[in-house]
């Protein structure tokens, strides 16, 4: 294809890529050139057990088609190993794709600390040290592509994922401010929430989701956001089934109350479609424009004149 998407002399790691979504990444970015460290601890589904089987098998796979790859059998825990495996055989590193996860679903009465820290440890941990690992290295050479994975669980909550949405909020979290601390080294950071069949969903979805949804239909949107021709970061993208979308934060009119009386509870009661509705809207995107209205009241000052102005620092007693 002439104007196909390519990264030769690119390096990438890959976490998880023994099954699922991970396999599917590194498959594609290897043939399109990229160098691949396949990393995967090889454990189960709910974080036991160990095996090189995984991601030797993927690695396999590249090769047989003509790509290059590493095993690195890891855990993501061990983040900075696994860049050192990148370094040692091939000497750099541009892509880090933090994909690799394990589920430990029980609603939260019956939740146990150890089902809520291994989760942490494995998503949020883990994502953060491969990136810390990764990150000098891309800020030095002045060129990274970081993606982190979250999930619908996170976004939106799901019943018996606490812990797990948690983990993955986190994640959108420290995507949001690494994008911001990247982008003058051209280290560009952006996460996604996949829906796919994979034997992390094949428990819940039904058989005939599980086929249709093929986890190759999320690649091709880590490989856009990891080539070096995308200026996108700090985004948050839908992605499954063939369809691609990001998301935003979308605000509320909101309303204001003056400051220097007293805000009553009635006030908050009265005008609470402009607080909750949203029937006009904005979209904050930074955080100066998220403090705006509350800056701009703050500057307006003390409300002048008339039986409502209190002195509010007096009437709560400082
Ligand atoms: P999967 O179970 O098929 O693959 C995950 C891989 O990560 C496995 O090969 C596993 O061995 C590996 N892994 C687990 N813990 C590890 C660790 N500590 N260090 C290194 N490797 C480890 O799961 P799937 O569905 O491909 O999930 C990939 C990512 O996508 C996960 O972060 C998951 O939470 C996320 N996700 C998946 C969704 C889906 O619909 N499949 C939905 C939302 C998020």
């Amino acid at each position: 294809m002439a104007n196909e998407l390519r990264f030769d002399g690119r390096v990438a790691i890959v976490t998880g890529a023994g099954n699922g979504l991970g396999r599917a990444h590194a498959l594609l970015l290897a043939s399109r050139g990229a160098k691949v460290v396949v990393n995967d601890l090889g454990g189960g589904r709910h974080g036991g057990g160990t095996s090189s089987e995984a991601a030797d098998k993927v690695v396999a796979e590249i090769k047989a088609a003509g790509g290059e790859a590493v095993a690195n059998y890891d855990s993501v825990e061990q983040g900075s190993r696994i860049v050192q495996s990148a370094l040692d055989a091939f000497g750099r590193i541009d892509i880090v794709v933090n994909n690799a996860g394990i589920l430990r679903d029980v609603t939260f009465h019956k939740m146990t600390e150890e089902d809520w820290e291994l989760i942490y440890r494995v998503h949020v941990l883990g994502s953060f040290r491969v990136t810390h690992a990764a990150w000098p290295h891309m800020r030095d050479q002045g060129y990274g592509r970081i993606i982190f994975t979250s999930s619908a669980a996170g976004i939106y909550g799901n019943f018996g994922q606490a812990n797990y949405s948690m983990a993955k909020l986190g994640i959108v979290g420290l995507s949001n401010t690494l994008a911001l601390e990247g982008k003058k080294k051209n280290v560009l950071v952006n996460t996604i929430a996949p829906l796919a069949g994979s034997r992390l969903t094949e428990t819940v979805l039904p058989k005939e989701l599980i086929d249709a949804l093929k986890p190759e239909y999320v690649s091709p949107l880590v490989a856009y956001l990891c080539h070096e021709s995308s200026s996108e970061t700090g985004g948050l993208f839908e992605v499954g089934g063939g369809f691609f979308a990001k998301l935003r934060w979308e605000r509320a009119e909101g309303k204001t109350v003056r400051l220097g009386r007293g805000i009553k509870v009635e006030d908050l009661q009265k005008d609470w479609n402009k607080v909750a509705g949203f029937d006009t809207t904005t979209h904050p995107a930074e955080i100066n424009q998220s403090m705006g209205p509350v800056m701009a009241n703050v500057q307006a000052g003390p409300a002048k004149g008339g039986n409502e102005f209190i002195d509010v620092d007096q009437a709560l007693g400082y």
